[in-house]
């Protein structure tokens, strides 16, 4: 049976107490819409339905890059009316998915499971045993054990308030005849909504099987409805992505303190410290180690690397058995050469710093191409802005700047020159010569400092 997706998603959210409607907050760095519409993308289905709000165009502009049908949903009436909105543009024959846009650590074996169970004559529903089932669905079975029904919490009697097994709100059913049990729903309940569960009992009324599924872990169904369960589900999904790198090799000192928002790809023997946070895009190569308390984006680093504690890193390669830190910061459009050495209070931008190299202590260098084998002393500063442009520095391969240098661009230190310590280079310094441009030194004999008048 053809496979399509309905994503509800047009709840308010109000208990997240924010502007931001409540699916477009973030796990792991990604709108927790994000998350449910890339599970289901995985599985081998077509369209996929995204029901939103009219909270402007926010959730929409939001994944406007996810491949789906956006359906508005202009009030919220019930989940059941969700659903509806979606439902029309769906051939009868196709089994119908349906999933929450704030149930984001979903898995698709699960959903592959439920896809699979449904057919023409049964209902696939995701159930659970939960030891606190507060709050959701309970699910009604007769004398045999078969279900007939969902009563949701509100409505339930005391006596059915202690049914354990809930409902997680997904399920799977043929599409043509969703759509006949939906068109007779109505909202005489505590809520005064069209409840997608009420449709389970007519589907027993019409003779069809309803078969439950369990989900692979409990985390799974966990749904999003205040910053309690946002900060919850997100330890969960870190520890979820930490448990997949160590068993690829990763040694994580603590994975409890491992925070991935984006994507890693890490070869054999990477070893991360506590309090890493990794955003974006990164490469860890093979026997890469990053220090304590630092941050990475977008960035590759290459074998054998080392990043010393508390370092920030975004839009950089760094270079095989290069070394970084403590306390640098990287920005965007760096490239370290292999076994180059960037050190503390050093940052750098958009520059490319040659194979072995060294920027060891307290400088700023940007704009800058520095070659192989150049030692860049301490309080070295390239002044690469007049104030309304940018400009280039050009350090040449084994040239020596020695320590408080301000090289003015743009300007060029030619292959071997020596820069002599706490000078102002605002001319080219020549290749394997001593440039230095520094005040002569005087003493003044005798003088004495003045003494406090009595
Ligand atoms: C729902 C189920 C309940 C289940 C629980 C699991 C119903 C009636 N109840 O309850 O049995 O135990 O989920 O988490 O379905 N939404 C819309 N439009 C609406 C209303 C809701 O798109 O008009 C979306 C929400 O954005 C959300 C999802 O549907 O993603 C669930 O809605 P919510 O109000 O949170 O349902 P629950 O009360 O949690
Ligand atoms: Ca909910």
């Amino acid at each position: 049976m053809p496979l399509s997706t309905i994503i509800l998603a047009a709840g308010q959210g109000t208990r997240m107490r924010s502007r931001l409607p409540k699916v477009l907050h973030n796990l792991g760095g990604k709108p927790l819409l994000e998350h449910v519409v890339e599970t289901a993308m995985s599985l081998d289905g077509g369209t996929i339905h995204v029901v939103y709000g009219h909270v402007g165009d926010q959730v929409r502009d939001a994944l406007s890059h996810c491949p789906v049908n956006w359906v508005e949903q202009t009030e919220q009436l019930g989940t059941g009316h969700a659903a509806a909105q979606a439902l029309p543009g769906i051939p009868d024959q196709d089994t119908v998915l349906v999933l929450y846009g704030d149930v984001p650590l979903i898995r698709s074996e699960t959903l592959q499971h439920l896809q699979e169970a449904a057919g023409p004559d049964t209902v696939a529903l995701l159930t659970a045993h939960l030891e606190h089932p507060r709050g959701y669905g309970r699910i009604l079975r007769d004398e045999q054990g078969h279900v007939v029904g969902i009563v949701e919490e509100k409505d339930a009697s005391t006596q059915q308030r202690l049914i354990s097994e809930i409902n997680t709100g997904f399920l799977a059913a043929n599409s043509g005849r969703l759509k006949r049990w939906l068109e007779g729903l109505d909202n005489r309940n505590a809520n005064g909504e069209y409840y997608l569960t009420d449709v389970i009992a007519r589907a027993v009324a019409d003779g069809v099987t309803i078969q439950t599924i369990a989900p692979g872990s409990e985390e799974e169904i966990h749904g999003i409805n205040d910053r309690i369960q946002l900060a919850d589900q997100e330890r969960r999904y870190q520890r979820r992505q930490a448990e997949h790198f160590m068993n690829e090799g990763v040694t994580l000192i603590d994975p409890g303190r491992f925070d991935l928002r984006g994507n890693l790809e890490a070869g054999r023997d990477v070893i991360i410290d506590v309090n890493v946070v990794l955003e974006g895009e990164v490469y860890l190569g093979d026997e890469v180690t990053l220090g304590p308390n630092t941050v990475i984006r977008n960035t590759r680093i290459e074998k054998g690397a080392t990043v010393l504690s508390h370092c920030h890193i975004d839009g950089a390669i760094i270079g095989a058995g290069a070394r970084v830190g403590p306390f640098a910061r990287i920005r965007p459009e760096t490239e370290l050469a292999p076994e180059a050495q960037v050190g503390n209070f050093v940052e750098i931008k958009k520059t490319k710093v040659g194979k072995g190299s060294k920027i060891n202590h307290l400088s700023y260098v940007g704009d800058t191409t520095v070659g192989c084998k150049v030692n860049i002393g301490a309080g070295t500063i390239t002044c690469n802005y007049d104030g309304a442009n940018k400009h280039q520095t050009i350090i040449g391969d084994g040239a020596f700047i020695g320590s408080d240098t301000q090289l003015v661009a743009p300007v060029e230190v030619g292959a071997g020159a020596t820069i002599g310590a706490g000078s102002t280079i605002t001319k080219d310094a020549p290749p394997n010569e001593l440039t230095l441009s520094r005040a002569p030194q005087t003493t003044r004999n005798g003088w004495k400092r003045p003494a406090k008048k009595k």
